[in-house]
């Protein structure tokens, strides 16, 4: 008796909670990979990319780079508009073929060009053909179809670094005048990092720095809009308070990093819904920001190189022995150099020093101010706002070791 009491509850309570009305009406626009209608506040450089690109309408390839830190849109332009000049080529009766390969998730040669030639059979085998046999593949391809193929390589940087990559020199090949049987590739490079030194010098000249498309990070306005679009197209009416809105943007304009906002926007949702509460307070907001922090944080460390791990390290166990909010670049450059000892590396230069610090600043996880009174001349004060230095110290060690 007491048993289906118990399972009779228990059913109530699965039911409740699947049954019970959500904030938010439609969760594919909280999709990281959702790409919106709109494309807030990058009108002039989705015109830029159009521009760069006008002459692959003419049959003439074209390659370009796309450069901006995390989160202020390369991925979801790209996607933008490589469709848009797909779908206008196919109203001129021109094919192109354009594939999106993340080099992250495949960060070898072969792999990449897998995911090209699964674009066009899907059951191209995985195993079995070499680099050279699958570039031979892929030109068949497009003889026969007569395609002028476009090829995004986003988060190139993990391509270029892991494998000594020859795939981009090898695609651009393809349509060099020289070259036997020409066929048209036209490619698009995304990396947060410039990742033009990081090319063979024949893919340099290819891709000439005017042919960037430097993205800035988003202003607070500029997030307050995407959140707000989101918010639009994701929740139900008069859910989300102007409040909330705020202090997403504000939170999120220290990166200036839109996907950071729009996870906040969709952790606050659900905070909202296990309250089953239907409005969006920023208790809840800042509910998400706890949570989402952490992985975040994580996520991010793992994309830093060695040595800005060092520095960073450096100045986290620095703030944290002195007990003090702000540590001077001279102190940090000092501090790095010991630790460099204590991890057998070759400290790295004065200019190099400041590059990991700048880098580190851009990923968010310092600030570097001009020191008022009290110090000398230009001195430069770095501060960890978000973290605990224990926590940063704790967190760099381990990837360190
Ligand atoms: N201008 C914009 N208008 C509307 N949504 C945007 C805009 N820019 C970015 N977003 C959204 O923000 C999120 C992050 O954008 P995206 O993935 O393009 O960033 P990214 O620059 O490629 O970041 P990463 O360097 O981490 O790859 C996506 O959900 C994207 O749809
Ligand atoms: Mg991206």
């Amino acid at each position: 008796m007491k048993d289906m009491i118990l399972q009779v509850s228990m059913g109530n309570i699965i039911e409740d909670e699947l049954m019970s009305s959500s904030v938010i009406k439609d969760l594919k626009p909280l999709d990281f990979d959702y790409v919106p209608e709109e494309l807030l506040h990058r009108e002039e450089q989705l015109r830029f990319l159009a521009q760069m690109f006008k002459p692959m309408l003419s049959r003439i390839t074209q390659n370009a780079i796309i450069r901006g830190p995390v989160g202020t849109g390369k991925t979801v332009i790209a996607k933008k508009f490589c469709n848009s000049i797909k779908n206008l080529a196919r109203k001129q009766g021109y094919i192109i073929e354009y594939v999106h390969i993340n080099c992250r998730k495949r960060s070898k040669d072969a792999m990449a060009l897998l995911g090209i030639l699964n674009h066009f059979d899907s059951r191209f085998p995985d195993r079995g053909f070499s680099v050279q046999e699958m570039l031979e593949v892929l030109r068949k391809q497009l003889k026969k179809r007569e395609a002028h193929l476009l090829v995004v390589l986003d988060e190139v940087d993990a391509l270029v670094k892991k494998s000594k990559s020859d795939l981009i020199y090898n695609l651009t090949r393809f349509s060099d005048e020289s070259y036997k049987e020409k066929v048209p590739i036209s490619l698009l490079l995304i990396s947060q990092k410039d990742i033009i030194p990081m090319l063979d010098s024949s893919s340099i000249s290819t891709f000439k720095r005017s042919n960037v498309l430097l993205l800035d990070k988003y202003t607070r306005e500029e997030l307050y809009n995407i959140v707000r679009q989101r918010i639009d197209l994701a929740f139900h009416n008069n859910i989300v308070n102007d409040d909330s809105i705020d202090l997403i943007a504000d939170i999120a304009s220290e990166w200036g990093d839109a996907r950071f906002a729009i996870e906040l926007l969709w952790k606050a949702g659900i905070a909202a819904d296990h309250q089953h509460l239907q409005i969006v307070t920023p208790e809840h907001v800042r509910a998400a920001k706890a949570e989402t922090f952490s992985v975040i944080t994580e996520t991010k460390l793992k994309n830093l190189e060695r040595h800005q791990l060092i520095t960073l390290y450096s100045i986290a166990k620095r703030l944290k022995k002195d007990g003090t909010a702000y540590v001077s670049t001279g102190e940090a450059e000092k501090t790095y150099a010991i630790t460099c000892e204590e991890y057998n590396e070759k400290p790295r230069t004065h200019t190099m020093f400041w590059n990991y610090l700048k880098e580190i600043e851009s990923a968010g996880f310092i600030t570097i101010k001009l020191s008022g009174k009290g110090h000398l001349g230009t001195t430069q004060l770095i501060s960890l706002p978000d973290i605990p230095a224990e926590v940063a110290s704790d967190k760099v060690k381990d990837l360190l070791d």
